[in-house]
């Protein structure tokens, strides 16, 4: 559901951070889901945020629902993360129009099911250039600038799926595990310059893809089976986190994950 953008929203019992307002944000797969409603989040603190995905439907419709309710209307700019050279250049394209991201959420990512005995050499590819690969080229791109202004916060986001471990996910897992490993790397290259990098590890996150092709009565069971708390996470509950993490609120927070699962872990 669209909330109101909190500069008109008196009644929202929840945080506003002074800090993100004009902030620039990058979202990648911004399109629906966890993106989509991380989007709409930073749009009503009145971040001014650019997002990327490959589905534009979707995409253009979120800019048209958020535009009358955003102090700045987010902007949406179709790129498949897959493409590094076209990824590379929307955010040179993100630049040159909003200006240098100061916060990247590196989101976008497909958890489609596998079998271990049935992946080949080009699926294992195709997976960890949707799950892993971009995220380390956008951090890249965006690096430069936030090194520049000796700050910026870079959020990647991974899954609890390979701790707890999912199965039929073997590469989805495999590449999960390495956003941490990567988190961890580059908040020890770029924390000299003052950029903090963190990841978050979502649990079962019940998005409209999830609720469309994973989220049978016996999954909710099992989930409910597993979290402390017995009921579904939802989207908006990550994005407060990720409002945190990439607010001055958490200027010491790097080099660390978070969990978000209800307690599944
Ligand atoms: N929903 C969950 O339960 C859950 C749990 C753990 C982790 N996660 C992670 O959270 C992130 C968001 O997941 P979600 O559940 O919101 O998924 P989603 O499918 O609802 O949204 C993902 C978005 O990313 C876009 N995208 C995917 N690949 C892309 C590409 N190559 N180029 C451009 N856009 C691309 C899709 O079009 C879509 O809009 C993912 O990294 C996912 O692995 C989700």
């Amino acid at each position: 559901m669209l909330l109101m953008n909190p500069v008109e929203d008196q009644t929202s019992h929840f945080a506003t951070y002074p800090s993100l307002r004009n902030r620039i944000v990058l979202i990648t797969g911004g399109g629906s889901g966890i993106g989509a409603s991380a989007v709409e989040h930073f749009a009503r603190q009145g971040s001014r945020v650019a997002f990327f995905d490959r589905a534009l439907e979707p995409s253009a419709a979120l800019v048209e629902q958020l535009t009358p309710l955003s102090l700045h209307a987010p902007v949406f700019f179709p790129c498949d993360l897959t493409d590094i050279s076209a990824l590379q250049q929307a955010i040179a394209d993100v630049t040159a129009q909003l200006g240098a991201p100061q916060v990247l959420i590196n989101n976008a990512g497909s958890d489609d099911r596998h079998l271990f005995e049935e992946v080949t050499l080009a699926y294992w590819d195709e997976r960890m250039a949707v799950n892993l690969r971009h995220q380390f080229f956008a951090a890249q791109a965006v690096a430069p600038a936030m090194k520049a202004a000796g700050a910026g916060s870079i959020l990647n986001i991974s899954s609890i799926s390979w701790m707890i471990p999912g199965e039929n996910v073997p590469v989805y897992n495999t590449a999960k595990a390495g956003v941490v490993g990567m988190t961890r790397s580059l908040a020890r290259e770029l924390g000299k310059a003052g950029v903090r990098v963190n990841c978050v590890l979502p649990g079962a996150i019940l998005t409209d893809r999830q609720r469309r092709l994973w989220n049978t009565p016996e999954y909710e069971a099992e989930i409910f089976a597993s979290q402390c708390l017995k009921r579904n996470l939802l989207p908006e509950e990550v994005s407060r986190l990720l409002l945190f993490l990439a607010a001055d609120d958490s200027s010491a927070i790097t080099n660390q994950s978070y969990i978000i699962d209800g307690g599944w872990m």
